[in-house]
């Protein structure tokens, strides 16, 4: 019923979810297994922020997952797991393998006491183990705190403290393309400064040598021994934490965004259905990873909740050349295809003909995520992987929402190359003028806001409730500020521009520059920093940093690669800049702030137009950024 097939559906959904809300969600969730009945659909106030969806209601999201597809479908594929090296055993999951599986490891969970509420953090390689971990916390309500593989040790460590994780769950190490990370190395450092881990909980991946810890470790294959394959799934009210998931802001130190049960669930399953148009028997492939919002939603809950399957895959799309997603279509006749920009672009500098090679028939449906595609990829994406016959749809959303906001619906909307498109039923987007005056002209320019909660909303953030509010409801009371500024065409479809704060998007990953300055600033030798996003052809943009230096510096280059060492280690290798230009001085108004667009515009290389630096204390500092400029 909520399968949407023609474009009059989906004006007609749309209408009705603005006009009434509540009976069009209410309709929605009930094609879900709900333990309890809601007696609300929906409380809410954008002041506090305070957003409840189906109130009262109870449900488990892995019920809704795994077992009820059992008796219709246990036997088919739910996942499909592509190693890294193409000649490696892959591995098919059914319906019935995953339940067993998530249930047993489950069960290993309580057997550690862990249970309701409890947070645990995952940080663990694309492995299956990793979806059944998830999976896992969901089945007795504990709280998953997924951490990318890629972070840091430090990074690792202030994530698990922020949440206060009681159990991380983790590898032995991983591998993807030629690198090599020990993984339970890292979390043994990120350890020594946590005190509420109780436990470690390992899978065997490379089986390299590890130190286990006495009275703290845990090899999962033998406390699988121990363990049977029945967990009840806990009955969780609709509005308990389901997860955090921690992401970048313009402040130093990442956030915990927090989803809860009934609407995320809700929310998720509908998105993927309408969104990828996926018929049963079609093989969905994401090659996000489920360290991101875009593996949770659209490897993990979306296609389980709508009994899909879908390809998950451990390795990098160049290696062990850059055909590996193309051979990954072909060999298991791939029905839609998610990728992030990033990937398009960095594919397409090695020759058409990597792609050329394979026949790509089973793809129906292509999609973007993560960033704004440029045009000039768009075009590749579609003709050559798409053959000029599947449809692609650009998903704009965010780790705050849950699910996709904007996008087209597989083959039926309208499409328009770099342009999201149209809102989703439930979602009522607004382009604001700085001022927070609502542009209602239908061709318009301005900051992307949401006047109304969509299910899968953000409801706070992990341990500070303020900083939720702060950051997304304050600018403009009334509204959820998404830190995009967007463009709408007469026909009422947007264009996301990029980010209007600090943060930067490189290669899909969101960084924000502060949190980077705080690392370069823990190099002895640095005084000060500042750093700015530039655009970049392949990653969308890259990472200047300009660093005043203390004392005297005989080499420049240990000096920069020290720098990256401290990046490397307070962050991880994904926040490396691409520049670092050692100056003398950053151009600051009188009262000491840094002039950021100065900034961005040298490293853009748009030194002739610098606008407005009479308010400058110094404007030599600007000629001496320029001449130096990298
Ligand atoms: C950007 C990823 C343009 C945007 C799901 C947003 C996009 C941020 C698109 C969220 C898109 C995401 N077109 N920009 N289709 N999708 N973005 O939290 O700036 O990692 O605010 O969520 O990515 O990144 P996040």
């Amino acid at each position: 019923m909520y399968r949407i097939r023609s474009f009059e559906e989906y004006q007609a959904q749309y209408r009705r979810s603005v006009a009434e809300p509540e009976a069009f969600w209410g309709d929605v969730a009930a094609s879900y297994l709900w333990k309890k009945p809601w007696h609300q659909v929906l409380e809410w106030n954008f002041r506090e922020p305070d957003v409840r969806w189906f109130t009262g209601g109870s449900l488990n999201i892995t019920e809704n997952c795994l077992d009820r597809h059992l008796e219709t479908r246990g036997d088919q594929t739910a996942l499909i797991w592509e190693p890294n090296e193409p000649g490696d055993q892959p591995e098919f999951i059914s319906y019935r393998e995953l339940h067993r599986r998530v249930c047993r490891y489950a069960n290993v969970l309580k057997q550690q006491g862990v249970g309701k509420g409890d947070r645990v953090c995952i940080y663990m390689p694309m492995i299956p183990d990793l979806a059944v971990a998830v999976l896992a916390c969901a089945r007795i309500g504990a709280i998953h705190s997924v951490v990318f593989a890629g972070f840091s040790a430090q990074s690792l460590a202030d994530r698990i403290n922020d949440a206060g994780a009681k159990a991380v769950l983790c590898s032995d190490g991983l591998c993807r393309g030629n690198k090599e990370i020990p993984v339970k190395a890292v979390v043994d450092e990120a350890l020594e400064h946590c005190s509420t881990v109780q436990y470690v909980i390992m899978s065997r991946r490379t089986y390299w040598p590890v130190a286990m810890k006495a009275g703290r470790d845990i090899l999962l294959d033998e406390a699988l021994n121990t363990v049977g394959d029945d967990c009840p799934a806990e009955a969780m009210d609709s509005e308990d934490l389901l997860f955090i998931l921690y992401t970048s802001g313009s402040t130093g130190k990442p956030k915990g965004v927090v989803h809860t049960c009934g609407g995320y669930m809700v929310y998720a399953g509908y998105t993927f259905q309408n969104v990828f148009q996926y018929e049963d028997g079609d093989v969905f492939f994401c090659t996000a990873d489920i360290g991101w919002i875009t593996g949770h939603s659209y490897i993990v809950y979306g296609p389980l909740l709508n009994g899909a399957t879908s390809v998950m895959f451990e390795g990098i799309p160049t290696h062990p050349d850059p055909g590996r997603f193309w051979q990954i279509i072909d060999k298991y006749r791939v029905n839609q295809f998610y990728t992030a920009p990033t990937a398009i672009r960095s594919l397409m500098t090695f020759g058409d003909e990597h792609v050329l090679s394979y026949n790509l028939h089973s793809l129906k449906l292509l999609g973007t995520v993560g960033e704004p595609i440029n045009e000039e990829a768009w075009h590749w994406y579609h003709t050559h992987v798409g053959k000029g016959r599947c449809p692609v749809v650009d998903t704009w959303w965010q780790t705050e929402t849950g699910g996709i906001l904007l996008s087209g619906l597989g083959g039926l909307s309208p499409m328009k190359p770099a342009h999201a498109g149209l809102p989703l039923p439930g979602v009522q987007p607004v382009l604001l003028s700085p001022e927070g005056t609502e542009l209602t002209e239908p061709e318009a320019e301005g900051l992307l806001c949401m006047k109304a909660p969509w299910p899968s909303i953000i409801r706070s953030t992990y341990g500070d409730h303020e900083r939720c509010r702060q950051t997304y409801f304050s600018a403009f009371p009334g509204y959820y500020f998404t830190g995009d500024g967007a463009k709408r065409d007469a026909d009422g479809m947007y264009r996301i521009i990029g980010r209007v704060d600090d943060v930067i998007n490189v290669s899909g990953h969101r960084l924000g520059t502060a949190e980077i300055e705080n690392a370069i600033n823990q190099h002895p030798s640095v005084a000060e920093s500042a750093v700015v996003g530039f655009p970049h052809p392949i990653k969308g943009q890259g990472i200047y940093a300009y660093v005043i230096t203390r004392g005297i510096i005989e080499n420049e280059e240990d000096i920069k690669s020290g720098i990256i060492e401290c990046i490397n280690s307070a962050i991880g290798k994904i926040a490396r800049p691409d520049k670092i230009q050692l100056v003398s001085g950053l151009p600051k108004t009188r009262s000491g702030k840094i002039m950021r667009r100065i900034l961005r515009k040298i490293a853009e290389g748009e030194t002739d137009n610098l606008g407005d630096t009479s308010t400058l204390l110094d404007p030599a500092v600007v000629d001496a950024l320029i001449a130096g400029r990298l």
